[in-house]
This record gives C-alpha cells, sequence and structure tokens, in this order.
C-alpha cells in the first residue's frame, strides 16, 4: 500500500448466485462496511443479478461491477452484453480478461484489448487481468506474459485514460486453489507492471496506477499482502461470497 493510491477491494462472485441470493448477500454486506470512507468497495454479480444489486447497493459506499463486456455497441451479437447496457444497470466497473476467460473462452490479448478500450469510450472503469500459468512460472516466464499481456492490454490507450484503470494481477496457480502467492511473490510482479507502465506513459501515470493482487486472497492473507508498496488492493473470489469473509477483508489492518 502507499498513502497515495486509494485501496480497491473487489469481490469477483464469478458464475454464483441466483439474484435473490446476490441481493440477500449485498443487504448483509452492506450494514458490515457501511463505516468503511478510506478504500474503494466493488461488488462483481453476474449479468442477470446486476440490477438488483444496484437497487441494494443505491447511496452506499458500494460500487457495482460487471465481470465482462462485448466491444461493439450494439447489434447481432447473441449472448454478448454491450457497455451501454451495464452503465443502464449501474455498473460503474468492468472486469476485463480474466484468466478463466482467456481459459474457458477463447480471449486474448487482443480481445482484452478492444474490450478495454470499448469500456474507456463508453465511461466504464476497467478492471483488467493479467496473470501467467504456472508453467510460465515454472519455465522462468512469468515476467514475458506479464509484459506482453500489459503491453497488449494498454494498446492505444492514452495516458488520461489510464487514470480509470485498475490492474488486477492474478497468478493462475493461485486462483481457487488455495495457493497464494506470498507477499513478496506478489508485490515483485505488481513493481514490475508499475516499471512497465512508467516505460510505456510516466513516472506519474505509473505512480497513480492501482493494481490487485486476486487469488486465493482471505482474511488471514490481505493484511501481510497490502502492507507491501505496490499492492494496492484485492480481487477476490471464493472469500467474497460470505458477507463476514468479504467484510473482514474489506476492513483489513
Ligand atoms: P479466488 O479467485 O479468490 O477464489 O482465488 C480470485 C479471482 O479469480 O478473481
Amino acid at each position: 500500500m502507499n498513502a497515495k493510491r486509494r485501496p480497491i477491494i473487489a469481490g469477483n462472485w464469478k458464475m454464483n448466485m441466483t439474484a435473490t441470493q446476490a441481493r440477500d448477500l449485498a443487504s448483509k454486506l452492506i450494514p458490515l462496511v457501511s463505516g468503511v470512507k478510506d478504500r474503494d468497495i466493488v461488488l462483481a454479480p453476474t449479468f442477470t443479478s446486476l440490477q438488483t444489486v444496484a437497487e441494494a447497493i443505491k447511496g452506499t459506499n458500494v460500487a457495482l461491477a460487471a465481470q465482462n463486456l462485448f466491444w461493439e455497441d450494439k447489434g447481432a451479437f447473441t449472448g454478448e452484453i454491450s457497455a451501454e447496457m451495464l452503465l443502464d444497470s449501474g455498473c460503474k466497473y468492468v472486469i476485463i480478461g480474466h484468466s478463466e476467460r482467456r481459459q474457458y473462452f477463447g480471449e486474448t490479448d487482443e480481445t482484452v484489448n478492444k474490450k478495454v478500450r470499448q469500456a474507456l469510450n463508453k465511461g466504464l472503469l476497467p478492471i483488467v487481468c493479467v496473470g501467467e500459468l504456472l508453467s510460465e512460472r515454472e519455465a522462468g516466464k512469468a515476467n514475458n506474459v506479464i509484459d506482453r499481456q500489459i503491453t497488449g492490454a494498454l494498446k492505444g490507450v492514452t495516458a488520461a485514460e489510464m487514470q480509470k484503470i485498475v490492474i488486477a494481477y492474478e497468478p493462475v496457480w493461485a486462483i481457487g486453489t488455495g495457493k497464494t502467492a506470498s507477499p513478496d511473490q506478489a508485490n515483485e510482479i505488481h513493481a514490475f507492471i508499475r516499471q512497465k507502465v512508467k516505460a510505456m506513459y510516466t513516472a506519474e501515470v505509473a505512480d497513480w496506477l492501482r493494481i490487485q493482487y486476486g487469488g486465493s486472497v482471505t482474511p488471514d492473507n490481505v493484511s501481510q499482502l497490502m502492507a507491501k508498496p505496490d499492492i494496492d488492493g484485492a480481487l477476490v473470489g471464493g472469500a467474497s461470497l460470505k458477507p463476514e469473509s468479504f467484510a473482514a477483508l474489506v476492513t483489513f489492518k
């Protein structure tokens, strides 16, 4: 953490919960985090729960994110969701390029970039996910992979637009596995990302950029992760599905 950057904790609910269950979770969570003033809190339910959760969090300190979007404005794209639809559903943020999207739905650096640019053009704040596979880490290629993903995702993004972007570093081997990257391992890649962004833009842009860590973050390890200078937040899957555990994460000391 760095005093200059406001921490951002986001819950990625993935393909879990009906709208009724999502409303229930959001309404139990809100009173537990209502006193939090110094950090951003974001919830990313499924598309079918966005409006319900938007109503539940209205007027609170919790913001809404979608888990994906499509890069075209509208038209014959069966099964896809546009930026305008997400804004209309109350979204402020959108998660882009999550490793599960890359792994199971064929997303590439190129499609991630199209989505990032569409989100920015339409006024959604992208949470751009990057992260290496276990095999890539073991082959000593983690930095190369991150370099390629960052270069690809940010193609054509201006320095001014960079202020609207959050990057989430999520090593694929740490997602849903209970194997968190150690705080030092995570910080090393975060620092690498910041250096890379500095080289692509300016020191100032890099300094303001918020970089979340994701991958088996829990109330037990969040404080050690957040104590690292280049870790500015968390993108949380499993531990965001219970109000008490997500509240404990958000209120880390
Ligand atoms: P996890 O998921 O916290 O369940 O590991 C993180 C993510 O995929 O965003």
